[in-house]
């Protein structure tokens, strides 16, 4: 897909950072969007900037945890616009939390969100897709191409995502199912992410997200720029940023061993208390 003119794009989370400037970029480049979030106030906000063109925006409180509200969004979606012809599985949320600290209740919020939520989005679009011959993004991370320490439920759910998004992508192409799939791997990009963060247990969280919001220097409009140029060239694995093409050369390149000059940079503190979990 290398013209967005008049497609209809789907995007979750668009009520803030990526997702959000994912919903300017594509309607700058003329597409139609069904833009969805829970925060209601950021989904105005996106919709204020994207409606440029009249009637050719419009904004969904959705959800994407919710498995029967995302099916009831693809229908609605078919409804309002006829189509989709890209859907971009974006929202999320991370936990820094140690294995032992973090909840049984938070684990289960960012496989909620991060994975089942890409899972529902995949499975409630893939026939609109199917019928338009578009393009499927699923959004997981950096951090589903290597371990840290404090994000074993953040690792867990961009992990499962991207094992998720390259089966379905093997399994479309053997099925002969005319729909593009890229999973998207940024680095740290600058957004309300570390704001909206849960973080059992970690002591300094404060001062972890204060370094992230002042050392992180590429930007959501960045990455949605990159993302779409991945869609247009119909890419299987979208990085994004310096720090994804490292960490994706250093696993390739030291298989196992890579955790070691990872943690060496010293960047995510461990300050487990080693409680038993509770
Ligand atoms: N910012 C980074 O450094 C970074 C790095 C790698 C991957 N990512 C991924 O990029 C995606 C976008 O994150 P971002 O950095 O723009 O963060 P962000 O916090 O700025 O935006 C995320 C959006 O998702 C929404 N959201 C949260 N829970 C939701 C739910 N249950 N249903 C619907 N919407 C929900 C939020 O309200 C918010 O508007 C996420 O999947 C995130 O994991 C971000």
């Amino acid at each position: 897909m290398r013209d967005f003119t008049d497609r209809v794009a789907v995007v979750t989370g668009a009520g803030s950072g990526i997702g959000r400037a994912l919903a300017v970029e594509l309607a700058a480049r003329g597409a139609r969007l069904a833009v969805s979030d829970v925060d209601d106030e950021g989904l105005r906000e996106t919709v204020r900037r994207c409606a440029g063109r009249d009637g050719q925006v419009r904004g969904y409180r959705l959800d994407v945890s919710d498995r029967a509200a995302v099916l009831a969004h693809a229908e609605r979606v078919e409804g309002d616009f006829g189509c989709a012809d890209l859907v971009v599985n974006n929202a999320g949320v991370t936990l820094l939390a140690s294995v032992s600290d973090g909840t049984w209740e938070d684990l289960e919020w960012v496989m909620n969100v991060d994975f089942w939520g890409v899972v529902h989005g995949t499975r409630a679009f893939l026939p609109l897709l199917t019928a338009s011959r578009g393009h499927l993004v699923n959004v997981s991370s950096v951090l589903g191409l290597a371990g840290a320490p404090m994000q074993s439920g953040y690792n867990a759910a961009k992990f499962a995502v991207r094992g998720f998004t390259e089966a379905v992508a093997q399994e479309l192409r053997a099925d002969g199912v005319p729909v593009g799939v890229s999973c998207v791997h940024p680095g740290r990009i600058r957004t309300n992410i570390m704001r909206n963060a849960r973080n059992d247990g970690l002591r300094d969280y404060q001062a972890v997200r204060e370094h992230f919001e002042r050392s992180v220097d590429v930007t959501a409009e960045h990455a949605a720029r990159a993302i779409l140029r991945g869609v247009a060239r119909n890419r299987a694995r979208i990085l994004v940023g310096a720090d994804a093409y490292r960490t994706e050369i250093l696993t390739r390149l030291l298989g196992p061993w890579y955790p070691r000059p990872a943690a060496g940079r010293g960047r995510r503190p461990v300050t487990s208390t080693g409680r038993r979990p509770r």
